[in-house]
């Protein structure tokens, strides 16, 4: 058993909104809580030699509106001891509990693409739906599903990164030529080119397996004066935007600028993207990671706030 003592509040605060971080979200949330005025808190989680997770709350949340914060990159670590705290925070007086998660997991697997495969997406909605009262979260992968309703059966609100990279870009990046890397990244490209008034183009990605993609260039001789900046919601393996830094490479447009709103970075992606010719790689703070630039913070303070009236 854990020996640490339970957190608790020195004075009330005065917001009757609490924001409460799971490992790992402490610098989100106490973010968010200088920008709105809520207090901030730590779980904490202690992990026992078996594997099961002991969750602790702060003490006196009784009668507030209570927000978890937990970005759910990594989901399966994280899943069990969110519900355990999101069921605790009800059981020890919260108003309401709702979730923050500014990565959602989970998304991508919205169909059975082969016989037998299970449709995680709908399976971990209806999951958190269970012990949740509402959801914001920043760009969730909507694809063939197109709004978190149809999955989540609570309130959600969705963020978009755009604005805060269209503001990047504009400080960072002159001439700039937006690139998605396939036809799903298009929602993102053609809103963050907007915003710079850029032209973008959308190139065509086959992927055969985790690590195995590739992409295919539109004619961009037109373009070669501009900053190609390639733009993608989620960097898993790195292997769609390699797979698009080597054909840019080879139309000769200089080295890309690689943005993702989400670094979710598995195993070597960062370093195999900079290794590839990637000119930079930048992300939005919703994973923490070396890549993050672009502070998404108060596009989720504005989004919180309907929330908490
Ligand atoms: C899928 O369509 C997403 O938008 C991303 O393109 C994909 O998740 C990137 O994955 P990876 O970095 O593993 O190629």
């Amino acid at each position: 058993m854990s020996s640490k003592r339970t957190p608790s509040m020195s004075a009330k605060p005065a917001s009757n909104t609490l924001l409460l971080s799971m490992p790992g979200n402490e610098i989100t949330a106490e973010a968010l809580g200088a920008l709105l005025g809520f207090a901030s808190m730590p779980i904490t989680v202690h992990t026992f030699p078996d594997g099961e997770s002991l969750v602790t709350l702060p003490e006196g949340i009784a009668d507030y509106n209570v927000v978890l914060v937990c970005t759910l990159d990594q989901p399966n670590a994280k899943l069990a001891p969110l519900l355990f705290a999101a069921d605790a925070a009800r059981q020890l007086g919260a108003k309401r509990v709702g979730l923050i998660a500014p990565y959602l997991a989970y998304m991508r697997q919205d169909m059975r693409f082969h016989s037998g495969e299970a449709i995680s997406s709908r399976t971990f909605a209806a999951t958190l739906s269970r012990y949740l009262d509402f959801l914001l979260t920043v760009d969730p992968h909507l694809h063939r599903v197109h709004m978190l309703g149809e999955i989540y059966a609570i309130p959600s609100r969705v963020i978009t990164a755009a604005p805060a990279i269209v503001g990047w870009l504009h400080c960072h990046v002159t001439n700039p030529l937006l690139i998605g890397p396939d036809v799903e990244s298009e929602q993102w490209t053609a809103a963050v080119a907007e915003g710079l008034s850029a032209p973008y183009v959308v190139l065509e990605k086959i992927r055969r397996g985790d690590s195995d993609v590739s992409v295919s260039l539109p004619d961009t001789r037109d373009l070669l004066d501009r900053t190609p900046v390639l733009l993608d919601d989620i960097l898993s393996t790195g292997r769609t935007m390699i797979a698009a830094v080597t054909r840019i490479r080879e139309s000769g447009l200089p080295a890309p600028i690689c943005v993702c709103v989400h670094a979710v970075m598995a195993g070597d992606a960062y370093q195999a993207l900079l290794a590839a010719g990637a000119a930079e790689v930048v992300s939005c703070n919703t994973i923490s990671h070396a890549s993050n630039a672009i502070d998404i913070t108060p596009l989720l303070a504005q989004g919180l706030l309907p929330f908490c009236q």
